[in-house]
């Protein structure tokens, strides 16, 4: 490119939180990448480390002054050899508490929020000239178009559609740090896409915090729903398969439930969080549905697609949960069965509704349900794996295994699988494989592999 390329600096990006921050974390790259910064895996090296944050709960936004802390001793000692460090902080913690950031951590030059990350290079100038700089408004125009085209990001890749949140759950900080929803237009998701492809995806998960609200602008002025979408994309010439993530159960409509009926390429796995099997509990979160509702959503689905693997979030020790509530979600795990799932004890969010609530639940309650509720979803979790034994089916091959000539890859259930012999049966990366699914373990699956690689396209 330009001859500013020649001259290099290495950038250090941590990335905390969801995938929308992994997604941004490589558009940061991407806008960085002209001004001569090159990605470097040593903290204590770099020229730029961005801290790119989570706010959800209280342990990951104080992970990041932790990090902060150690990064300081890296600033001063690479300041001694007469080199500069610039310390960014982006993300959620920067949108949600910019200014107390800068307060604790003095020693940070750059701290801007979710929607800026396009200024970046005007930011980092300032920074460059000592001057301090804190970036957190929400802007009128949200920031895609002004980023560059999206690289490389290999065989599975993230593609952000929908960001923000407009359901005020009164647990979440989500409405607060990343602003009001919206929605890209059509024609820039499958500009994006092509790119995708072009650059070695085989696979793109759309992103958005409540990525089933999405209603995109086509090319006739109307607004486009999810599931039309994704019946949009299967034009894209190369891609394999496509999932989404995270569904908001309301927003679950018929074009969607029926996309993963119709379209092969829509993987058949599916995360729709519940948070709680508890009507008195979802209605004092703002989910705006009752536990039959889902069930009702997961039937249909079930009807729709058989097979889809179902995953999901739960909170425990909500305000006012009762043993009873507690048990109502429960029974509503053992009767919608995960393949997988993630689950969290309630933390409180300064500037949330449910922070001022009443009966907050003691942490050792909260301690006791959470092992409660993991043990019965690990059992879930190795049934499902432990049910897969025998399975012949297609996995993308993302990256080497840890054990020799072993490589690793995803099923259509987003198992993570372990293909035992690859290198040996000419296998490489990208790759679309058939594989026998020879054993189940805790958190993945072992597989062999079925005759010949279908090679990259
Ligand atoms: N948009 C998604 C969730 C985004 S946040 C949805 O509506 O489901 C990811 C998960 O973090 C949530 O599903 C919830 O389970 C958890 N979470 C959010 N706020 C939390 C809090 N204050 N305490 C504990 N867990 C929380
Ligand atoms: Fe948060 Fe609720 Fe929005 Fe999900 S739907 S991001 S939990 S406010
Ligand atoms: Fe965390 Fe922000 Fe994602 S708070 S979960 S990084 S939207």
């Amino acid at each position: 490119m330009s001859d500013q390329t020649t001259n290099h600096k290495k950038l250090h990006i941590r990335t905390y939180g969801c995938q929308m921050n992994v997604y941004d974390s490589a558009r940061m790259s991407d806008v960085l990448a002209p001004l001569g910064y090159v990605a470097c895996d040593d903290a204590a090296d770099a020229d730029m480390v961005i801290l790119n944050t989570c706010h959800i709960r209280e342990k990951a936004a104080e992970k990041v002054y932790s990090e902060l802390g150690r990064l300081r001793g890296h600033k001063e000692a690479l300041a001694k050899g007469g080199r500069q460090m610039v310390i960014a902080v982006a993300g959620c913690v920067a949108q949600a508490e910019g200014a107390e950031v800068r307060r604790r951590a003095p020693w940070v030059d750059m701290v801007f929020g979710p929607q800026a990350y396009h200024q970046l290079p005007d930011m980092v100038q300032a920074a460059a000239r000592g001057a301090g700089v804190v970036e957190t408004d929400f802007p009128s125009e949200p920031k895609f178009d002004a980023l560059p085209k999206a690289g490389g990001q290999g065989p599975s890749a993230f593609l952000t559609v929908q960001e923000g949140c407009d359901k005020f759950c009164t647990f979440c900080v989500v409405p607060y740090t990343r602003g009001a929803e919206y929605s890209r237009p059509v024609a820039d998701v499958l500009a994006e896409a092509r790119q995708l492809v072009a650059t070695g995806a085989r696979e793109i998960t759309l992103l958005g915090q409540n990525v089933n609200a999405y209603h995109g602008e086509s090319e006739d002025g109307s607004a486009l729903s999810l599931g039309r979408l994704i019946a949009g994309l299967t034009d894209v010439d190369g891609l394999a398969r496509l999932r989404y993530t995270t569904s908001h159960p309301l927003d679950m409509d018929e074009e969607l439930i029926s996309a993963h009926r119709d379209i092969d390429i829509l993987m058949p796995y599916l995360h729709l969080p519940v948070q709680s099997g508890s009507d008195t509990i979802l209605a004092a979160m703002n989910r705006r549905h009752r536990a039959q509702d889902y069930r009702r959503v997961v039937d249909i689905l079930r009807a729709s697609r058989p097979d889809i693997a179902l995953s999901g979030d739960f909170i425990v020790g909500f305000p006012g949960e009762t043993d009873q509530d507690f048990e109502d979600t429960l029974s509503l795990i053992r009767d919608v069965g995960y393949a997988s799932a993630y689950s969290f004890k309630y933390s409180s969010r300064p500037g949330t509704t449910a922070t001022a609530m009443e009966n907050h639940v003691p942490e050792d309650v909260k301690a006791e349900r959470l092992a409660v509720l993991q043990d019965l979803l690990d059992q879930q979790q190795v049934a499902f794996n432990q049910q897969s034994i025998g399975a012949e089916y297609e996995v993308l091959i993302e990256r080497e295994g840890r054990r020799d000539g072993q490589m690793l890859g995803r099923s259509p259930y987003n198992q993570a699988v372990h293909v035992n012999g690859a290198i040996d049966a000419g296998i490489a990366i990208g790759d679309l494989v058939k594989v026998r699914v020879t054993s189940s373990h805790a958190n993945s699956v072992a597989a062999e592999p079925l005759g010949a690689a279908e090679n990259a396209a």
